[in-house]
């Protein structure tokens, strides 16, 4: 198996490719004057397994481009069979038509991503669809980090209660807390737009002195954690602790989060950034293990 790093997964590739003991190349990804993608593989392809890795953000769009002229490149160049590793999967979350004649970009991003025999990703966000089959046609695998964010949780917070900012974030939420036995509650979420959200408690789940643990999918302007904690200031917390599978921190989101209080923002390595002080990396080669043996 040959471990292509694309351009927002280098490091977390080559971590993968360590765990596995495979062979591990870097994608060269660079910029023609007017703004085109140039790519070159700088391993011979010919009659591997190639795994790329790529995560779709930052520029999710390129990103995704990236990966399907690499995917088809690496056909050209005789390799045996072409798996995409997303550890963050891009567009899901417009996975309807809220408005007359928008674009329901997960669905056509599912055909897109037909050019690969498998595809791998962590914690993709399923809220309308009850899985990624009901979209993808190729193989899929769907792994989690909850496991590890519990770990982490278990480790280093004491007191915590797992709160999820809105009724999507329970499957992260819920699981999360079975792991670390602690109480959770689900908040309740009204959205009006990408940067306006309105978050309320529920119920009268007890906060009072504890470590409030946010917990969600993804992070992105912040809003939906900075409104969740300006809910639960009242019932006077010890600390807020954030805690994203995806930090995309869009928009100066982490500056904003810091500033509303937060103690400690976490997230994974599955897109680079300062936050991301857990590892998928295990995880990834694991399902890489056993999805190349149940589909050869
Ligand atoms: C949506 O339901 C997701 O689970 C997240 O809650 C959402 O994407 C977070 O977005 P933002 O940080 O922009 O509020």
């Amino acid at each position: 198996m040959l471990i292509i790093g694309c351009s927002n997964s280098r490091a977390l590739a080559k971590k993968v490719a360590e765990q596995l003991g495979a062979s591990f190349s870097s994608l060269e990804a660079k910029h023609f004057p007017d703004g085109e993608l140039y790519l070159r593989f700088l391993a011979d392809v010919r009659g591997k397994d190639v795994v790329l890795v790529q995560s779709m953000q930052p520029n999710p769009t390129e990103a995704l481009i990236e990966a399907i002229f690499a995917a088809e490149t690496a056909r050209e160049l005789g390799a045996k069979r072409v798996g995409l590793v997303a550890p963050y999967l891009c567009y899901m979350r417009q996975d309807t038509r809220f408005k007359p004649g928008e674009c329901v970009s997960s669905r056509i991003v599912a055909k897109l991503l037909r050019c690969v025999d498998f595809l791998i990703t962590v914690d993709p966000h399923l809220h309308r669809y009850r899985s990624l089959g009901v979209v993808f046609s190729v193989n899929t695998m769907k792994i989690t980090a909850n496991g590890l964010l519990a770990a982490y949780i278990k480790e280093k917070i004491k007191n915590p209660v797992i709160v999820g900012p809105d009724w999507e974030s329970y499957q992260w939420a819920e699981e999360i807390a079975k792991q670390c036995g602690a109480p959770v509650t689900v908040m309740e979420k009204k959205r009006y737009s990408s940067r306006h959200v309105e978050v309320k408690l529920k119920n009268d789940v007890s906060i009072a002195g504890k470590s409030v643990v946010l917990v969600d999918d993804i992070i992105s302007t912040g809003h939906t954690l900075i409104e969740a904690m300006k809910a639960l200031k009242g019932h006077k917390p010890r600390a807020f602790y954030c805690l994203g599978v995806h930090g995309l921190f869009a928009e100066g989101a982490l500056g904003k989060l810091k500033r509303a209080g937060v103690r400690t923002i976490v997230s994974t390595d599955t897109i680079q950034n300062p936050t991301a002080r857990i590892s998928v990396a295990k995880l990834l080669a694991e399902a890489l293990e056993s999805h190349t043996k149940v589909f050869k």
